[in-house]
């Protein structure tokens, strides 16, 4: 593949977590997981397109929380990409977010996997899926699920992907919170709460991978769990009555996704996706709250 004549858009999806299953701290600070990834129709977009050197923009909700420095997953995934294969990492990045920031939804990863991609059409690198994936988990543990989509189990620290099959449309309602919560923080307040506690090791129940296969919604609902939930409850107490405004509006089910602090509806249908959405909305307990389904494609050059 020659490098791309003009700018290159990738389009990525969000994640839910519908059973984040966290074991015992392991020697090298991270968790052994059990999670079960589902991408839904929250995206964010990365352009790239040749510059003088690296730099970095972003524009939608949330875009003045987002660093535009090298600690940037987009940026860091370019030069990443770059270094392996010795090249410069001369590109201009532009993020446009739809995905909640630091809201648990792996927007920073989707940006991390859309650049790799952007980038490696830019620079007409070629790289197989395989060098993509192991790059991805490079970045970042939930990086590789944002750019292979639709449903996956991942273990390790998350980031080996088996891709599951799943039976049908889920529908969604996300109650996006002010403010982020930082994930090192919550895995932290997990190892408080479960100190000396016999942290079981993590899995993924059958029920809920026949849930998915089966496209069964009451089925998912009564199957969905978050072991990072307490801890997020713990630092952000409010989420709680988010939690019961949701189900007061009709959802099935409700969880913290991933470390928070957006909260998760599972509905029934598109209808009542609208109808939650909007209750949620004037529960005054979120800022405001988004319709997705699931499950949504990986990360796409436009
Ligand atoms: O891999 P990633 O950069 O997304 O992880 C962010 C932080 O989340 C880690 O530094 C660690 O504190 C925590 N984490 C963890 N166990 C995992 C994944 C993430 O403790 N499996």
């Amino acid at each position: 593949m020659s490098p791309a004549a003009g700018p290159v858009t990738v389009r990525v999806p969000a994640k839910v977590n519908v059973r984040l299953a966290v074991g015992a701290a392991r020697p090298d600070g991270f968790h052994d997981l059990a999670n079960v990834f589902l991408a839904v129709s929250l995206y964010d977009e990365v352009t790239a397109r040749p510059a003088d050197a690296l730099t970095v923009t972003c524009e939608g909700p949330g875009a003045d929380q987002v660093p535009l420095d090298r600690t940037n997953l987009a940026a860091r995934a370019a030069l990443l990409l770059a270094a392996r294969h010795g090249i410069e990492p001369a590109v201009h990045l532009h993020i446009a977010k739809d995905i909640p920031v630091a809201g648990g939804m792996a927007g920073g990863s989707a940006d991390g996997a859309g650049a790799l991609l952007a980038c490696d059409a830019l620079w007409g690198l070629n790289s197989s899926r395989a060098e993509l994936l192991d790059l991805c988990a490079e970045l970042g543990s939930d990086v590789p699920f944002s750019l292979v989509g639709g449903a996956a189990l991942g273990t390790g620290r998350g980031e080996k992907l088996t891709p599951l099959d799943i039976g049908g449309t889920f529908h969604w309602v996300f109650a996006l919170a002010d403010g982020g919560l930082s994930t090192p923080a919550v895995y932290g307040e997990f190892d408080r709460l479960t100190a000396g506690t016999d942290v079981p090791a993590p899995e993924a129940p059958p029920a809920l991978l026949t849930a998915l296969r089966s496209g069964d919604a009451p089925a998912l609902a009564a199957a969905l769990a978050n072991d990072l939930q307490p801890a997020a409850l713990s630092l952000r107490p409010a989420l709680r009555e988010t939690l019961d405004a949701g189900l007061a509006a009709g959802a099935l089910a409700g969880i913290v996704s991933g470390s928070g602090p957006t909260t998760a509806f599972l509905v029934k249908d598109e209808d009542s996706a609208v109808s939650v959405a909007a209750a949620l909305a004037a529960s005054g307990t979120c800022r405001t709250a988004r319709a997705a389904s699931s499950p949504a494609p990986g990360a796409t050059v436009r």
